[in-house]
């Protein structure tokens, strides 16, 4: 989704700033731009495509400056065109800004701006952040409120501030201005902004990957706040004008980890490092010598979650299918009622949140804007709320009470992998550490940690398959429709499935529960039909060859994922992909791994971008 970069220092802005914008390229955007003050002039370049794109444009230009923003943006209000693309000027063209999140209220602003004479140029609803900004600079009445005798600087200050106030939704923004050119100010609310200190110079950024090769030394602002930057410093506020205490902290994110390391794409990298990222997220976590789980980010609450009565979980997307799988753990493992939401609905159904709920969201890159909304809606009705998350320092991690971090390392292919079998080994481990407390023996407990511990190389043997499934994905990748279906379990990977298909391969794939096709989707099964049976060995097998005999009668084409071993399956479906033997609730890290490398497969051959997905972004940072 979009992205921010911006630089005041003594270097020149604009490589920093595109370089910037490379590393917020993962996100998803469909444009680029940047403004730079050079020689007392806004200097304004945009481009609808790609950043390669917005460089071509920028190879004439000489830009010396060295304050400038920048901007990846991903459409929602108006086509992906140049004319949309951030920044966006103010009618005078004297003020730039670039803007991520939604403005609600946009249409009546633009309305009133209109009437006051300022003209547009976009079908942006940012576009009215730059006017209504102008609109204060410029209006004398206002200025007398930054006091007479104050410097352009305060005068600028105080009409972001004003012009804030006025938003109905989200930003995170960013200013310039031509008429006070060693001022950068950036400001807040429910879209990340984080300020890099740098020797000299500052770079702020919607996200640390941009801001990590210059400095770790970081202020993520919070809501509603605000900072002025200057070449001899910065100030905190909140856009009520009080003063905010920064608080400097470290980031923790290592550039080696955004390398490509030899793979063509991040999708194939993350998939294939998952035997090391589940071993990293298990590391420490589970204590041999003592046969405990060990989870300090939730170990002073121990007894809270010993107590709870409930618990709710809300996520989107592949993690919304993780909480489903964590919904039959709770229940199964820790006798707990447990129920998953997704989280763009939970808000918006007066949810009822009993004592002693737990409410757990999760998120890889702890920005989703619905989770963090449901989050925030648990909290203001009383739920204890727990998060699970990647991102380090993101925003949902810093508002929930407590958390576990997933430790699998950023992931930036699109089509969420490696986190999602994080996911589900932190839900695992959680709903352990909680019957633990509650009811499970110290025997079972410890059964559960060795065959957690076994799951890193078990994942390894899976992707020995890749070969195998490229094959499959060959010979089926023209089919326009799929069917994924599983049971217990095995119903969210088939969720997953389907969800991996459809957004890289953009290939029309649905998951069920493998029951519910009778009543209904098995009108669509003919010969044509690919149907991807997720069954490996567990107390629902008996049934689920039940659907399989069902699909076979009905001449579908049969993929099924099974457990290593099983030859009765063999009989019935055309291409198995094995898994290897372990404990049903550990099955999903072992039989999602397949039809990740299944999309990944189909995705290529049929010639897309992997890990750029069309109309898609990594984190979707609006409603
Ligand atoms: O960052 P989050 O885990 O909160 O993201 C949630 C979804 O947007 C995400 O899982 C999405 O569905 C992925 N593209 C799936 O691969």
């Amino acid at each position: 989704m979009c992205g921010i970069v911006a630089y005041l220092g003594d270097k020149k802005a604009k490589p920093i700033l595109v370089e910037g914008l490379k590393r917020l390229e993962y996100r998803g955007y469909d444009s680029a731009g940047l403004a730079v003050i050079d020689h007392g002039r806004l200097q304004l370049v945009r481009s609808a495509g790609r950043i390669s794109d917005l460089e071509s444009c920028l190879a004439e230009q000489e830009l010396e400056g060295s304050l400038g923003i920048a901007h990846t943006r991903w459409a929602t209000h108006g086509a992906a065109t140049t004319e949309n693309a951030h920044p966006h000027l103010d009618h005078t063209g004297k003020i730039a800004i670039v803007h991520n999140g939604i403005i609600e209220n946009f249409a009546t602003l633009k309305k009133w701006l209109i009437s006051k004479g300022c003209t547009f140029r976009s079908e942006t609803d940012s576009e009215v952040i730059a006017n209504l900004i102008s609109l204060f600079y410029y209006d004398e009445s206002q200025s007398d409120q930054a006091g007479p005798d104050r410097g352009l600087e305060i005068r600028l200050e105080t009409a972001v501030r004003l012009a804030l106030r006025e938003l109905d939704g989200t930003y995170g923004i960013a200013v310039v201005s031509s008429e006070v050119p060693d001022v950068l100010i950036a400001a807040r609310r429910g879209s990340p902004m984080v300020v890099g200190l740098g020797d000299g110079e500052f770079i702020v950024a919607s996200d640390a990957a941009a801001i990590v090769k210059h400095t770790t030394q970081a202020i993520y602002l919070g809501d509603n706040e605000m900072v002025v930057v200057t070449r001899d410093g910065y100030r905190t506020i909140t856009i009520e004008n009080d003063p905010v205490a920064a608080k400097i902290e470290q980031i923790e994110y290592s550039l080696d980890r955004l390398e490509l390391d030899g793979y063509a794409h991040y999708m194939a990298k993350e998939i294939f490092e998952q035997p090391q990222t589940l071993a990293d997220c298990l590391k420490g976590r589970l204590d041999q010598t003592s046969g405990q789980v060990v989870l300090g980010g939730i170990a002073s609450l121990s007894r809270e979650l010993v107590r709870a009565h409930r618990i709710g979980i809300a996520a989107c997307g592949t993690a919304w299918h993780a909480g489903l799988v964590g919904e039959y753990l709770f229940e199964q493992l820790a006798q707990l009622p447990a129920e998953v939401d997704y989280a763009s609905e939970f808000r918006y159904r007066n949810p009822i949140i009993e004592q002693d709920t737990v409410f757990i969201v999760i998120s890889q890159s702890g920005e989703t804007l619905d989770t963090l909304a449901a989050l925030q809606e648990a909290k203001e009705r009383g739920a204890l709320v727990l998060g699970i998350v990647n991102s380090v320092g993101s925003t949902i991690a810093r508002q929930t009470d407590a958390g576990i971090y997933l430790h699998v390392g950023p992931e930036i292919g699109v089509a969420s992998t490696k986190a999602f079998t994080g996911q589900l080994a932190v839900l695992t481990m959680l709903a352990l550490y909680i019957a633990r407390r509650r009811r499970m023996s110290q025997q079972m407990l410890e059964h559960y940690i060795r065959a957690l511990r076994r799951i890193p190389e078990q994942i390894s043997t899976v992707l020995e398959q890749s070969e195998y499934i490229h094959q499959v994905a060959q010979e089926y990748h023209q089919r326009e429709n799929w069917l994924f279906l599983g049971r217990g379990y095995q119903f969210p990977v088939a969720l997953e499935g389907a969800l991996k298909l459809k957004e890289i391969s953009y290939i029309h794939a649905e998951g069920l529960p493998a029951a519910e096709m009778k009543h209904g989707p098995i009108a669509l099964i003919t010969p044509e039909m690919p149907v991807v049976f997720v069954a490996p060995k567990s107390s629902q097998y008996d049934k689920v060859m039940g659907n399989v005999e069902e699909v076979k009668a009905r001449g579908g084409i049969i993929i099924a994922v099974a457990t290593e071993g099983d030859e009765t399956i063999r009989d019935y479906a055309d291409h198995v992909f094995t898994v290897p033997d372990t404990l049903e609730e550990l099955q999903p890290m072992l039989t999602v791994i397949p039809l990740q490398l299944l999309a990944y497969h189909a995705a290529l051959i049929r010639g897309h971008d992997v890990d750029k997905p069309r109309n898609l972004a990594k984190s979707v940072t609006v409603e």
